[in-house]
């Protein structure tokens, strides 16, 4: 099965994507987390992006691209993928058509996460991620078990991100309404958009999801 998650930032999409993974057996593909590892390991790609991403505004669609499509054609996104972040503007959603039709692929839904602009600054507000294993968490809605400890790894390192913050986010949101949104009818046309609630909590919106793709 191959997805696209699609949603403003702090909609759940990662938090959601993970779930899928299990769930499906199928892989993440989050060009967020591809472009932050490369500005971790100082690449070129990481040095261009680096500071487009700190102002809370979109990397060029040539390199997003270009990224996206080596990275679907490795070996574990033959048994299926999540696209998390991908496509962003009307010109990446045409190169994945293309891209999907010279490699013989096809996307089974395109789901976009619905939630309201004051629950998404809540949301990123309080995000924290595991710096060992990268699992995400939230110190309101989904705090470590132990307080300080990672439930997944142990680890006792997080980090928060730079483009967590108030002023970044508005740009951030801006960018999904002016170029990310208008993507959205191209889905719904061809029959293949399923928009969910993502005001829920994290186990009810996954349910949803589940249900929707027909369990
Ligand atoms: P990216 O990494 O894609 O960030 P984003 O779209 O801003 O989305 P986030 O990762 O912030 O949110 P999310 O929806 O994953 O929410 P999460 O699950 O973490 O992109 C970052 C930057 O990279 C862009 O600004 C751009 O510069 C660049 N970029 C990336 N892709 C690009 C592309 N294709 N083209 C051009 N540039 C690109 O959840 C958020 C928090 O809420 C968590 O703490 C979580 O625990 C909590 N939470 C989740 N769901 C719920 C719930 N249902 N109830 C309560 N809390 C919840
Ligand atoms: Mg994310
Ligand atoms: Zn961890």
């Amino acid at each position: 099965m191959n997805l696209i998650l699609l949603g403003p930032p702090g909609a759940g999409k990662g938090t959601q994507a993970k779930r899928l993974e299990q769930h499906y057996g199928i892989v993440q593909i989050s060009t967020g987390d591809m472009l932050r590892a490369e500005v971790a390991a100082g690449t070129e790609l990481g040095r261009q992006a680096k500071a487009v991403m700190a102002s809370g505004k979109l990397v060029s669609d040539e390199l997003v691209i270009a990224m996206l499509e080596s990275r679907i054609q490795k070996p574990d996104a033959a048994k299926g993928f999540i696209l998390d972040g991908f496509p962003r503007t009307v010109a990446q959603a045409r190169a994945l058509d293309a891209m999907l039709a010279r490699l013989g692929l096809k996307l089974d839904r395109v789901i976009e996460l619905k939630v309201d602009p004051p629950a998404l600054i809540e949301r990123i507000a309080g995000r924290f991620t595991c710096a060992k294993c990268g699992t995400g968490y939230h110190d309101s809605f989904k705090p470590t078990a132990k307080p300080g400890v990672c439930d997944v790894c142990g680890s006792t390192e997080f980090t928060r991100r730079p483009d967590d913050n108030r002023e970044t986010l508005t740009t951030r949101l801006g960018a999904y309404m002016q170029q990310t949104a208008p993507i959205l009818p191209h889905y719904a046309a061809s029959g293949r958009l399923v928009s969910v609630d993502g005001m829920a909590d994290i186990d009810a919106v996954s349910a949803e999801i589940e249900a929707r793709l027909g369990g």
